[in-house]
């Protein structure tokens, strides 16, 4: 469920006509809806209710500082992938002691700046990285909390682009070298080995890969236990999909997912983390675009929009589908008719849907994509001097821009010219 529903015939943002964003802010943007961000998290918290544990937030999905602190003042953590995305959340007032960092290739830098401004954890993908962290906290007269991530080498049944927890990924260490991966680790005095970190993919519309990622955890946890390691906490990554249209099978719900995790891992008494994105920004933001022109092809029409491939690159890099909705609701009974839904950009990729069925649409017309929130805003790019759009965040009947649209100006100023030209 959102909070994006039509209202006397035009398309609402909580309380908010989206034709008046875009009379504000111009178009292409993305809008969030506070309220969704929310329910979304709490469902999550309540599915597991009576575990301790925490939920951090993938702020790789929507990072943006007003999101964060949303969720953040709901009593979200943070899951962080890089040293800038560590400074974000902290610019945005999380706490260090609510901040875990994954990620396969953490710099020096980046490690030494978490853990010198207080990180919950490292999620330590290698061996090398565990030397380096343990140096760094030695360097720094501190100890680093750590887990170790495990690839527990199971089929995530999602795009291949998005799926980590098999054998040939490149993250974690292989399941079955973990005993003399944590000896090594417990060996360093600069560390502290707290868990186990498991991320097995992303958009899964099934709970039978994780029940067999998260039973080989139990598993390994027992046994790192008799090997005299004090497992006492296990960060079980993120990955739920959601559903991008509204016809299809929806994925499990939070609260099955969380009876999952009790089912699983609740006898052993640890501390739980999830790290879910994409379920709790997806469905909480739009990309709203204005159309430019129809044009008539060779037996098609195209639907030219001034939002392109660089403000949503998921249909060009995963062949992924977005809903695309009129914003001007459709009168009852309006023959809808096909259309190539395409951006100004100069390749044929930058194709949002090819013959998707719309109502009749003239230039001018608002049109928004649906689960834009997550892995949206946060890939755009500005190829083709294209700035990068706005955000917009609504609460009830206000709404803020949360990131402005950078004048042309500003984009052309990064460029520095060498002295010999
Ligand atoms: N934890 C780790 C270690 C991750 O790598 C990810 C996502 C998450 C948590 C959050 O997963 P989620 O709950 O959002 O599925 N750009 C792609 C998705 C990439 C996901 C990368 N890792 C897309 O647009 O589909």
């Amino acid at each position: 469920m959102d909070h994006f529903l039509y209202r006397d015939g035009a398309l609402y943002a909580e309380d908010v006509p989206i034709s008046e964003i875009a009379a504000a802010v111009g178009t292409p943007f993305y809008v969030y809806s506070t309220a969704t961000l929310l329910r979304h998290f709490q469902l999550f918290d309540d599915a597991l209710e009576g575990t301790d544990h925490l939920v951090c937030y993938a702020m790789k999905a929507a990072s943006n500082q007003a999101i964060l602190k949303t969720l953040a003042q709901a009593g979200a953590g943070m899951d962080v992938v890089s040293g800038g995305e560590y400074l974000r959340a902290k610019a945005a007032g999380v706490p260090g002691d609510k901040i875990v960092f994954s990620g396969v290739g953490k710099t020096a830098d980046e490690i030494r700046t978490a853990l010198s401004g207080g990180i919950r954890q490292f999620n330590v993908e290698s061996e090398p990285e565990m030397e380096v962290i343990n140096a760094i906290a030695l360097e720094l007269g501190l100890v680093a909390p750590i887990t170790v991530r495990v690839n527990p080498d199971v089929d995530a049944k999602t795009h291949a682009k998005i799926a980590t927890g098999k054998s040939e990924n490149k993250f974690g260490i292989p399941i079955a070298r973990a005993s003399e991966v944590y000896a090594h680790a417990a060996s360093l005095p600069g560390l502290e080995v707290i868990g186990i970190d498991v991320h097995i993919g992303s958009q899964l519309t099934e709970l039978e890969p994780f029940e067999l990622a998260y039973t080989k955890v139990a598993e390994l946890t027992e046994k790192l236990r008799s090997e005299g390691h004090n497992i006492r906490r296990l960060d079980l990554g993120g990955g739920l999909g959601i559903p991008y249209t509204r016809s299809n099978d929806a994925p499990p719900l939070p609260v099955e997912y969380g009876a999952l995790i009790k089912k699983t891992l609740g006898h052993l008494d640890c501390e739980i983390e999830i790290e879910p994105g994409r379920l709790i920004a997806g469905n909480a933001g739009l990309m709203v675009s204005k159309v430019i022109y129809v044009k008539s092809g060779e037996g098609r029409d195209f639907l030219i929009l001034d939002g392109a491939m660089n403000d949503l690159i998921r249909p060009a890099m995963y062949e992924a589908h977005h809903d695309i909705v009129a914003v001007q609701e459709p009168a009852p009974g309006v023959e809808q008719q096909p259309y190539d839904i395409v951006g100004p950009v100069c390749e044929t990729g930058d194709t949002f849907a090819k013959q998707r069925n719309m109502p009749p649409l003239e230039p001018g017309d608002l049109v928004a994509f649906r689960s834009a929130g997550a892995y949206g805003a946060v890939m755009a790019s500005e190829y083709n001097t294209r700035p990068l759009i706005p955000e917009v965040l609504v609460h009830g009947d206000q709404f803020a821009v949360i990131r402005e649209r950078p004048s042309f100006d500003e984009i052309i100023n990064r460029d520095t010219i060498p002295t010999w030209l």
